[in-house]
Parts: C-alpha cells; structure tokens; sequence
C-alpha cells in the first residue's frame, strides 16, 4: 500500500522510517517531509498547515492510508475533511483534536466524565484570576486556552508573577489563544506519557515514556519541546497502566464515539502520578516529539497494520487487541535530542553537523533529523531548533543511554547542545 505522512520533524522521520520497515509499504510519501525523510521516499512541497494543498496532493496520489503527525492540522479539520473524501487517516477529527486545541474543553469533559485531574476554573476576567490565586497556595497554574506553541503554561511561584502573567495573557501575549484562560491546582508528583492508539472503541496502550522538557541538565532551564525521552518508564508499573486505560482513556474515548465523532488516531496522555493516583496534566492529539522517535524504534511490530485499523476503524474487539502482538517484549528505547544553541529562544541555522554516519553505525543507534539541510557539498547542516535526535535500543535502558551518547559523542557539531541525564530518574541508584 502507499502511504502519505503528513510533516516534517523528528516525529515524522520517526514514523516514516518505521512505517517503512513494514512489509505492506510500498511508495511512502511525505509532506512537506525534510531532506532526511526524501532519503525514505518522496517528499512534496505542501505545508502541513496547507489544508487547500494537502486535499489537492491526497487526490493527485490517491494514498491508502494518510498519517498527520502535528495537532494543528488536526485542530483544523484536515483529519475530517480528507475522510470525507474517502481517505482512511490516522489522526482525530477537529472535535476530538479539541482534546488539545482547547484545555478548557479537555478540563470540562474530564469533569464531566469524572476523569482524575487537577481542579481548575476557566476565565476571561482578571478580577476572577486573583480570587482564584488567594484561595489556592503557591505554586500557581496558569494556561492558555489554546495552542500557544508549547509556551501556553505557567507554573508561577509567587502570588505577584501569577496576576502578571494572567494580565499579559489576557491581554494577548499568545493572541486569541490566551483570551480565556484555564487555572489549576498544582498537582505534586513524577510526570509521565501514555499513548494509545484507538480506533474510536477499541485502544491499545503502547510502552510509556518519560520526556525532559527542560533545557539543562537536572530538569533546570526554561521549558522546551522536548530534550530527550526514554522508554519504558518504571514509574509507570502495568497495574498503574491498567487504572490510567479504565479511569480516562476509555471514559473519554467513549464519550467522544457517543458525541458521534469517534477519535482515530493516537491519544497522547500527560499524567502527573501524584500520592492519590495519576492525573491528567494534558491531552494531546498526536504523538509526542521526542517520544514518537523512542517508541518507534522500541516497537518490535510492524506499525501499518495498527495505524490502518485505527484509520478505518471497525475491527473486531479480539483482532484489535493482536495487533501488536510483541508490545509487551517492547525494548528499552532512550533519544538526546541535539539542538542548536540559543533554543528556545533565537539561534542561528546553517552549521555544518559531521559525524552522522558514525553515530549512526553504533549498535541498536538511529539519527532521527529533526531540523536539517543539506548545504550545497552535500553536508547536513543545522535547520532548526530541535535539530536531531540519537535513538537507541538495547536489552536495558541503561545500555541504551550509553549506546546513545556513544554516538552523540561521535557527532561534530559545536554549534549543538544537548543533556548528558536522559532517563536519570529511571536510572538512579535506589
Ligand atoms: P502542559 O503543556 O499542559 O503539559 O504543561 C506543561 C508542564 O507544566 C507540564 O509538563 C507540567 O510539568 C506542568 N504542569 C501543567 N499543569 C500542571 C499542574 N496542574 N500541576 C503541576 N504541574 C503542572
Ligand atoms: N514532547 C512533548 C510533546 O510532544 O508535546
């Protein structure tokens, strides 16, 4: 079959070298892809966000399976619209993408479902932000309502920087996005992410993970996508999955399927595991990034066969539940996302990266681009923010660490930075 991935980061290189291992892919198709993904198959210059465009590509090829790999297409209605057409795609419609375009939405349906979460209050009035922030102790939660690029959450520590930045939202630092605005207890505790694919009434849960978001070393620095992950994570033991699948995974992807818009796709779960169980920090719709890069190279089983069941949905109960047949031998999968220094904020494009092939010659290593080019001599060079990230696969994690900054160490590239403690938590002595 020939399948179309719609995107261009490390998430999408990921799931197009996966994808590609399968006996049933034929041509692979990406776009916008990168030069990294033309290496896998051909690429077509149609932004992700070109919903116009993507309709106009996926009638000139005729795909049999589409997958969308960032939410805000998804939010925009391209899952909808393509499956109108007749295309069988892997990724929610808009109304269950809202799980993510809006937290308000997410907070109220949770609420609704009695779904554990932190306590939370919507608003678009300041006066209310402050009596909120009283009655509730430090550290203060604050959200945007909408997408804001990653940036649209602030843990505040003090009462004073709370109100200002409830002022500076609600006076359009992030645009519409920020114009209501989610509040919420803090919740303490380990955070982790689940991922389950479903087809709208069946789910699988895949091996959890464990993202660093921050900059720096011991988890210091500002917030980033993503700097690293690692797979499995031991804080998440099967019977903490199984409470995770039974008291919000099924509640919500049922709810949905009864609102009529059953969600196929991936429903990416941000839990905090707090001393009363775990809770939902966040819903996304898409895989994460670098998360998608960990679990596809853990993933022993071929991948078309349960992203296409989720995007024609329908299957038997007992034939869902065999299409991973190996999931639960999944290895222990580890990635050091290199980034360009300066991120997240400015950094310059266009150095030049040696020492690929090396890195990529380690045993159980895979060099998923998350942000390249290629110069006019053919070299890599730097394209963006998150520029690559290291994946290994071992018999333990530990080995897979150490397989993975055995080929970050073979990669020359002074303009890049990277964490040196990926998967510290799991790996602590105790
Ligand atoms: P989000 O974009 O919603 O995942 O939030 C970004 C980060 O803020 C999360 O990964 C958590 O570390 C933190 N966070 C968000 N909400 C809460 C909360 N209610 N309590 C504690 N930490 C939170
Ligand atoms: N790595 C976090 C995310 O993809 O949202």
């Amino acid at each position: 079959m020939n399948i179309l991935i719609i995107g261009s980061g490390g998430r999408e290189h990921a799931l197009a070298w996966k994808i590609a291992q399968s006996p049933l892919a034929e041509v692979i198709w990406c776009a916008p892809g990168s030069p990294a993904m033309d290496q896998i198959g051909p690429c077509f210059d149609v932004a992700a966000d070109d919903v116009k465009g993507l309709h106009d590509l996926a009638l000139q090829l005729e795909p049999d399976l589409i997958v969308i790999g960032p939410e805000a297409p998804l939010a925009g209605g391209l899952a909808d619209g393509l499956r109108a057409r007749g295309f069988d795609v892997f990724g929610p419609g808009a109304e269950g993408a809202r799980l993510e375009a809006s937290k308000g939405f997410a907070k109220d349906l949770m609420a609704r479902l009695g779904v554990p979460t932190a306590a939370y209050r919507k608003t678009r009035d300041l006066t209310v932000c402050r009596d909120f922030f009283t009655g509730n102790s430090a550290p203060y939660v604050l959200k945007a309502d909408g997408l804001a690029g990653g940036k649209g959450v602030v843990i505040a520590p003090d009462i004073h920087t709370a109100i200002n930045e409830a002022e500076a939202m609600l006076s359009g630092k992030f645009g519409g996005a920020g114009a209501e605005l989610v509040l919420e207890e803090f919740m303490p505790g380990e955070e982790a992410s689940v991922f389950v694919l479903t087809d709208g009434v069946n789910r699988l849960t895949l091996p959890a993970c464990q993202d660093h978001k921050r900059l720096l070393d011991g988890d210091e620095g500002p917030n980033t996508g993503g700097m690293g992950a690692y797979a499995p994570a031991p804080v998440m033991t099967p019977e903490l999955l199984k409470v995770v699948d039974e008291t919000i995974a099924a509640p919500v992807i049922d709810a949905l399927a009864q609102a009529g818009h059953p969600y196929q796709g991936v429903l990416y779960i941000g839990l905090m595991i707090t001393p009363e169980g775990p809770k939902v920090v966040e819903f996304n719709v898409r895989f994460g990034d670098p998360e998608c890069q960990v679990l596809m190279a853990s993933l022993a089983d071929d991948i078309v066969p349960a992203l296409l069941a989720c995007a024609t949905g329908g299957m038997p109960a007992r034939d869902f539940a065999r299409l991973l047949p190996q999931l639960e031998a999944a290895r222990p999968a580890a990635c050091v996302v290199l980034a360009s220094k300066g991120y997240p904020g400015t950094y310059e494009k266009g150095s030049v990266i040696k020492g690929l092939n090396a890195a990529s010659a380690v045993e159980g290593v895979t060099v998923f681009h998350a942000g390249t080019g290629l110069n006019a001599e053919g070299e890599w060079i730097a394209a963006g923010g998150r520029v690559l990230t290291v994946t290994a696969t071992a018999d333990t994690l530990e080995q897979a660490v150490s397989r993975a900054y055995e080929a970050v160490d073979l990669i020359d590239w002074p303009q890049g930075v990277h964490r040196r403690d990926i998967a510290w938590r799991a790996l602590a002595p105790g």
